[in-house]
């Protein structure tokens, strides 16, 4: 998909604050290799390339215009353009990280234990994904995606629910984990500007759309789902919006 890095970096600091509590939920480690697995524009790999310093740290995406971002960042880390399922690294990993990537992996029954195998016997696997996938933003993008002129264009690109129950990724881990941590956080995103949840879907849930419709029908779908997100998500007293955003975190233990 066409990912692009300034369109993401619009809620930068919304987007980033469950990738940093998933870093602060990770055990004590001292890992001589660490993997970001859909490292995007590589805000979060630099954290951790910061908090393990000893550590020789990759970042791996399929996207080269994200990579292309990361690469400004700093040159310790080893940024890899890849597709993660077929990633496979040459040694085993003690610390394989993944922050608001794995869904759009497909798969997740065969991927999860297979990115398990690769983390070292003590190493950490830790995995943050939105499960917010029947809220406003995205039952209504899929409404009108559905009723509209351009319902046989866009049948079949929009996904349901691409991320599972919680207890679904304890029983695909478990087999091979020492010890697996699942929980869920709600957050309540404070976001500013006209239209912010439109503007935060462009980045991530309304790819598939952006790449599929153009002109006259691509501005009639957005005022469509401008309109009707506006309504679900109305401006506070303050004039800001508040966007409630579930989201997964998995942190599991090699045996
Ligand atoms: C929502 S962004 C998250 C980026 C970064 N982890 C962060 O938290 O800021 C998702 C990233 O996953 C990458 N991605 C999606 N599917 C991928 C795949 N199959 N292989 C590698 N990267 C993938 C995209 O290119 C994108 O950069």
């Amino acid at each position: 998909m066409a990912w692009d890095p300034a369109q993401y970096g619009l809620f930068e600091a919304a987007r980033a604050r469950p990738g940093h509590d998933l870093m602060a939920a990770l055990p004590p480690l001292k890992p001589a290799t660490v993997v970001d697995l859909g490292c995007g524009a590589g805000k979060l790999t630099m954290a951790l390339a910061n908090r393990y310093s000893v550590a020789e740290v990759a970042g791996v995406d399929s996207s080269a215009a994200m990579l292309g971002r990361a690469a400004l960042l700093d040159t310790r880390v080893a940024w890899q353009l890849g597709d993660i399922r077929h990633w496979r690294p040459a040694a085993p990993v003690h610390l394989l990280f993944s922050n608001a990537a794995l869904q759009w992996v497909e798969g997740h029954g065969e991927i999860f234990p297979q990115l398990l195998s690769y983390v070292a016997p003590g190493g950490v696997m830790a995995v943050q994904m939105p499960r917010n996938f029947t809220s406003p933003s995205h039952a209504l993008l899929r409404q009108v995606a559905a009723d509209g002129p351009w319902a046989g264009l866009l049948e079949g690109r929009l996904r349901e629910a691409p991320v599972h129950e919680p207890a679904q990724y304890y029983d695909w881990l478990v087999p091979g984990a020492a010890h697996v941590d699942v929980w869920e956080t709600e957050y309540l995103h404070v976001l500013d500007g006209p239209d912010p949840v439109l503007e935060w879907t462009k980045a991530t849930a309304m790819l598939p759309v952006l790449e599929t419709l153009t002109g006259a029908m691509l501005a009639d779908f957005i005022e469509r789902y401008r309109a009707a997100l506006a309504a679900a998500y109305p401006r506070r007293v303050d004039g800001r919006t508040l966007f409630p955003f579930r989201r997964l975190f998995i942190v599991a233990t090699r045996a």
